[in-house]
């Protein structure tokens, strides 16, 4: 259902749950990452009407996100505050062809499987984490993101410039590049390491 092309390792959500606080504080980072491409992706696409409430939309669940892994990072007495990325999204979204409309298509596959992995890793620390305040807001969030990876494969349905078997190939192609992604060796525990 979530088109991802490799099952996360279980000794991920171990390393995860070592360390949790920095994996915490790389979440709200990616809350808010995926509130800000979705806005940029309404200036760049300003000539597509039928992008522009979905992303809408799209931003404000993401920002909501974003405050929800503030009050969890507060409760846990973590502050806010700069954090290295994860190369997980640069590195993805490398894929995307420079030309349009082929860069609108990859660029809307590529938010979808960040979606979907997000949501597969979340499900993992909602059914692992011993705080059961936690694991509770994992299961919201996950839902919502299961969500998002359905919304985005919709949105290059709904742009009509793509043929069904197109968007569907080029999905399977992505998720197999994502799946290499996913798979390197990372120095530092994220939710997307
Ligand atoms: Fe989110
Ligand atoms: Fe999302």
């Amino acid at each position: 259902m979530l088109a991802l092309a490799s099952a996360t390792d279980a000794a991920w959500v171990d390393r995860a749950l070592a360390h949790l606080d920095v994996v915490l504080l790389d979440h709200a980072h990616c809350e808010k990452k995926a509130a800000s491409t979705a806005i940029n992706l309404i200036f760049r696409y300003q000539d597509r009407p039928a992008l522009m409430a979905p992303l809408s939309a799209l931003a404000r669940e993401e920002l909501a996100h974003f405050e929800e892994m503030l009050a969890a990072l507060a409760r846990r007495g973590i502050a806010f505050g700069r954090l290295d990325p994860s190369p997980y999204a640069a590195e993805l979204l490398s894929v995307c062809r420079p030309h349009e409309p082929a860069r609108l298509l990859d660029t809307l596959l590529c938010c979808a499987l960040i979606e979907a992995r997000s949501c597969e890793r979340m499900q993992f620390l909602a059914d692992r984490l011993p705080d059961a305040d936690l694991a509770r807001l994992y299961r919201g969030l996950l839902a919502a993101e299961a969500r998002h990876h359905q919304a985005y494969v919709d949105l290059a349905r709904a742009v009509e410039l793509f043929e069904e078997s197109e968007i569907r190939a080029r999905l399977a192609q992505i998720a197999a590049h994502e799946a290499t992604v996913i798979a390197r060796p990372r120095a530092e525990p994220r939710l997307h390491n």
